[in-house]
């Protein structure tokens, strides 16, 4: 199959790329670099042995996009291109719905015009807001708390009603609860412009003495050593769970929102403790006041995952370090 990625030189969609095409997918990366570089492809040549085809543009250059398509003869699609930083889109909602609301129906409306319609979009946990119960299922209600999460979940009714409306659309909204890790190489990993807003590449930076300590956003939640908890995901867990997906659309129509977790949580502390042992070195760190928006505890329930694509996350958080550890040494921070 020829999958084209928008978004695929950015930290999930390179891990994506790689896993498509060892498992011998052609790829077509769009991308307009505004948050990666296009010297990821050149990476991606050398993990996998294969040129991948990379186009420098904008998803809401809706023929550019078609153009794409029928010039590649794609077969389906993973959305990943977007804006994803919940703090900047309060401050920039504006561009927020325009990337991410504008720039899905510019992809779906050329999706249409070359009649390619199986799509796996790059959703996000932050749709189901405050929890009601945990770990988080996908019946859960769905109720964003800030207009990053308000973006993603705009687009997922899109696209329920889309499926609704013309029963050849097959959808997958691939719900991510923490992304984090590197590919094994070494050779691409998350590389965050500035300061980074998450949690690891932050406490990547001070281990490697780029950042001076880890703040602690709130070490008085309701956890068993007060500070918050996320379900952490190694990206080539989550890589394999998008090539899942797409196999997963071959065979069935319709709309699914799938998380993707690994049905673990770990506290802030527990994080900067696993990394310590990767990087053998204490890591300064100093109790902050709690993060505006920030929810005290989130994980997921995996099993639909697992019933429905076949797919459970395996790599635990010691890889999830390492990997992370191993990219900050090579690449992070000096990649063109
Ligand atoms: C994790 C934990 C913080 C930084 C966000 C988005 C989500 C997804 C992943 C896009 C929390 C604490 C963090 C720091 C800290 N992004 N923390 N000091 O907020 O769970 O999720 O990124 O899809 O949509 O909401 O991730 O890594 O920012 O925070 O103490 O310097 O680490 O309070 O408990 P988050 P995070």
């Amino acid at each position: 199959m020829t999958i084209l990625l928008t978004g695929g030189t950015g930290f999930i969609g390179s891990h994506t790329a790689s896993v498509l095409v060892e498992a011998g997918h052609n790829v077509v990366l769009l991308d307009n670099f505004s948050n990666s570089s296009p010297d990821v492809a050149d990476r991606l040549a050398r993990i996998t042995g294969e040129r991948v085809v990379l186009v420098k543009g904008d998803v809401r250059d809706t023929p550019l996009v078609r153009d794409c398509l029928e010039q590649y003869a794609c077969t389906s699609v993973i959305h990943f291109a977007g804006l994803k930083a919940v703090g900047e889109s309060a401050s920039r909602p504006l561009d927020y719905y325009a990337s991410n609301v504008q720039g899905t129906i510019s992809l779906v409306q050329a999706m249409n015009m070359t009649a390619v319609r199986s799509l796996v979009f790059s959703s996000s946990a932050t749709v189901y807001g405050v929890s009601q119960y945990l770990p988080y299922d996908e019946k859960h209600p769905t109720a964003a708390i800030n207009p990053y999460g308000r973006t993603k979940l705009h687009v997922e009714e899109m696209l329920k009603d889309l499926c609704d409306s013309d029963p050849s659309w097959r959808i997958a909204c691939l719900r991510y609860f923490n992304p984090v890790g590197a590919h094994p190489s070494g050779l691409i990993g998350e590389d965050p412009q500035g300061i980074p807003n998450n949690l690891m590449p932050f406490i990547a930076k001070v281990a490697s003495g780029v950042l001076p300590e880890v703040n602690v956003f709130g070490t008085d939640y309701e956890t068993p050593d007060g500070t918050g908890i996320r379900d952490y995901i190694h990206v080539m867990d989550l890589a394999e769970g998008h090539l899942a997906a797409v196999a997963y659309l071959e065979r069935n129509a319709g709309w699914q929102a799938i998380n993707l977790g690994t049905g673990r949580g770990y506290s802030v502390l527990e994080v900067l403790r696993a990394f310590e042992r990767t990087c053998m070195r204490t890591l300064p760190w100093v109790a902050a006041s709690r993060r505006p928006g920030d929810v005290p505890t989130s994980y997921a329930n995996a099993s639909k995952a697992a019933e429905l694509l076949g797919w459970r996350a395996h790599r635990d958080l010691d890889d999830m370090c390492a990997s992370t550890w191993r990219w900050q040494c090579n690449v992070a921070g000096k990649a063109t």
